[in-house]
């Protein structure tokens, strides 16, 4: 065993109690706490849930709090709310009304403060603009947009009227945009001229402009934020600051019904197509208000800044729905982190006094990479809670984190969820749990995770296998959005009875969890997540390529890289610069986050009998391992070894 290997089996076992100040005024203030509330809620979760939802405002109080017909699963029926009244309207009318809602941060160093009273009053007039371009309730809004306010209040506008978003990632390219606008039939996109990005503008309205020819889309509303040249197809493209002028400052929020469409979401499932992730009005809120306020044991004082972009569930949860609806302050900022140096983000906890900061493993590495000095500058003592989400975080990097950035004093919150999960599921509570590098610990009540085997029993200690959900929860995806069948088999097929995340995990003697990773054909990059066959669907669509395997492997600061084998259609030269040409293919058909790290070519891909490509040895192959397993099956033995010896002549 290697010695790093045996420090972190020492660190799996070293445990970081809360801090006694946690622990006083805490929501969960002790580990007897969190068992006798989550034994509460497992007798009784209806009632548990029921609790939790009372905290939000309702129009038209529920019938039934849940009609469970497995896989369906229905919340709060017949309760209607107003999310954008929740999360906005009550605070603005509460001596919140001066409070900071979004603190903002431009990557040009260009800021903003925006309380609850001018959010109320922005998201009123944005509700308006989109009535008046002609968006009804229930008509998809595509939003693709830098992290500005302005994205945070289109996102409450739609919710406010009851028309669904579906947010689209800034990074992701014109070619994806399309994609993801034909599937929700979005009548409206809103965008802006451009954001920064590493002293750059990306450019969002040329994207869409290239995106929407033959959609579905009939306007496009274009926040000013660069001021670059830009094309504009009147009457079709609105300037937003027009459109805000022109609406009529005041919007009195309607009810929705609780299962009414709040936003679809699109991820990368195992198949080359991303799947719309469609969560709805009253549980998705009750689980992302009443995660923010356990999980982050969130007070009214805190600053609290979530790193994540809108164009990822985590910004939708933790950047915009679950902090406003608590009432509290949220920091937006829009750019790189190493933008105008490798300090920025210790420069805006300093500057903007952050109480709670919520980053991915894949940033921590890299922060860790640059160095001790970069946060050493910097007073980082309003720091009192770090989080983590996206991926697993290896002990290293857990360590240098709580001493670096939290002063060995601020526990870490390791946050296990998903987009179809909508909210955090597994994590510690840092009044309450002692923590262990590496581990997201127990479930919060209400979630009835486990780890089980293929035939659904449960596991034993220490035993992998496959993480599950046994009872629906109020912020579970509700369909895939227009493919309810791919809902079905994806989650409720594998394991009878239960949701199916998709990732292994173990529970250790002391019942924590410890995720494993996927046990399917995504992989995770700079905790994005990706589908293997996505890439490899946007390989073969280039002319020059018959065939190609995508697979993932370990990566120190990414968590995985992705490798691709291609084989180059007959007659085709394969070079370099055809290696250059396809990753930026991939580039232009995903966004640069899927540009394989490597590029392999090959005569033929290793088969099965049955013509299955042999993913595990390709795995294998692209992280250099030695074993090779079992390759009986294989078609044709010399194509391994030919694909083996590319690897080895490079290295
Ligand atoms: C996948 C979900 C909603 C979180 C942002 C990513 C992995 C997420 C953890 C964690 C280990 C994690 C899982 C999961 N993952 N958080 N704390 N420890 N793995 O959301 O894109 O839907 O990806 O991210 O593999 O299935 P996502």
């Amino acid at each position: 065993m290697s010695s790093t290997s045996i420090q972190s089996v020492l660190q799996e076992t070293r445990l970081f109690p809360p801090p006694a100040d946690f622990a006083e005024g805490a929501k969960v203030g002790s580990m007897a706490a969190y068992e006798a509330l989550y034994e509460r809620a497992a007798t009784d979760p209806e009632g548990f849930w029921a609790e939790i939802a009372s905290e939000l405002r309702w129009d038209r109080p529920w019938t039934q709090v849940l009609d469970w017909k497995l896989p369906d699963a229905r919340w709060f029926v017949g309760g209607q709310l107003n999310l954008a009244a929740n999360c906005v309207d009550r605070h603005a009318a509460s001596w919140r009304r001066n409070k900071a809602a979004i603190l903002f941060e431009g990557e040009p160093g260009d800021t903003r403060v925006i309380t609850y009273g001018q959010l109320h009053r922005d998201v009123q007039r944005a509700a308006n603009a989109l009535l008046d371009l002609g968006v009804a309730k229930g008509d998809f809004v595509a939003i693709y947009m830098p992290m500005i306010p302005e994205a945070a209040i289109a996102m409450l506008a739609c919710a406010r009227i009851g028309a669904p978003h579906t947010v689209v990632f800034g990074g992701f390219s014109a070619e994806a945009l399309r994609d993801r606008i034909a599937d929700s039939r979005a009548k409206v996109v809103i965008t802006a001229d451009g954001g920064w990005r590493r002293g750059q503008v990306i450019p969002l309205k040329d994207n869409v402009d290239r995106a929407i020819e033959g959609t579905t889309i009939e306007r496009v509303l274009v926040v000013k934020r660069c001021a670059n040249a830009i094309a504009w197809h009147g009457p079709r493209d609105v300037w937003w600051h027009d459109a805000m002028a022109a609406a009529a400052p005041r919007h009195d929020a309607p009810p929705h019904d609780s299962e009414h469409t709040l936003f679809s979401l699109y991820t990368s499932g195992t198949t080359g197509k991303p799947k719309g992730i469609l969560h709805t009005t009253g549980g998705y809120l009750t689980n992302a208000a009443y995660t923010t306020r356990l999980v982050f044991d969130l007070r009214d004082e805190d600053v609290f800044w979530c790193t994540a972009d809108i164009g990822w569930v985590t910004g939708h949860s933790y950047v915009v729905y679950g902090p406003l609806a608590n009432g509290a302050t949220t920091l937006m900022y829009e750019g790189a982190p190493n933008q105008p140096g490798l300090d920025r983000f210790w420069d805006i906890i300093e500057r903007w006094g952050v109480t709670v900061f919520y980053t991915a493993p894949t940033a921590i590495r890299a922060f860790m990479r640059w160095g001790d000095e970069h946060p050493a500058k910097h007073d980082l003592s309003s720091l009192r809670l770090l989080g983590s989400v996206g991926e697993p975080i290896n002990p290293e990097a857990w360590m240098w984190y709580r001493k670096a950035i939290g002063g060995d004093r601020c526990p870490i919150v390791d946050t296990w969820w998903q987009t179809e999960t909508g909210a955090i599921m597994i994590s510690p509570l840092p009044g309450a749990t002692p923590t262990k590098p590496g581990s997201a610990t127990r479930p919060l009540p209400g979630i009835a995770a486990d780890i089980v085997r293929k035939d659904g029993t449960p596991c034993g200690v220490n035993e992998g296998g496959f993480l599950v959900v046994r009872r629906p929860w109020p912020s579970m995806l509700r369909t895939i959005f227009g493919d309810h069948e791919r809902f079905v088999t994806t989650y409720f097929s594998e394991v009878d009875g239960c949701y199916f995340a998709g990732d292994g995990a173990r529970r250790d003697e002391d019942g924590y969890f410890w995720i494993m990773g996927r046990v399917d054909d995504v992989i995770n990059v700079a905790g994005h997540r990706l589908s293997t066959m996505e890439v490899e669907s946007a390989l073969v669509s280039h002319p020059k390529v018959a065939e190609a395997a995508v697979v993932g492997r370990p990566d120190e600061l990414k968590g995985q890289a992705i490798v691709a084998f291609v084989t180059p259609r007959s007659g085709v030269v394969a070079n370099e610069e055809l290696a250059k040409e396809l990753r930026e293919h991939v580039v232009a058909q995903i966004g640069a986050l899927a540009r394989p790290e490597d590029l392999r070519f090959a005569e033929a891909l290793p088969k099965t009998r049955s013509g299955k490509i042999m993913r595990r040895l390709l795995r294998e192959i692209a992280s250099g391992s030695q074993s090779r397993g079992d390759t009986t099956t294989l078609e044709d033995q010399g194509v391994l070894e030919r694909l083996a010896s590319t690897f080895a002549q490079e290295e």
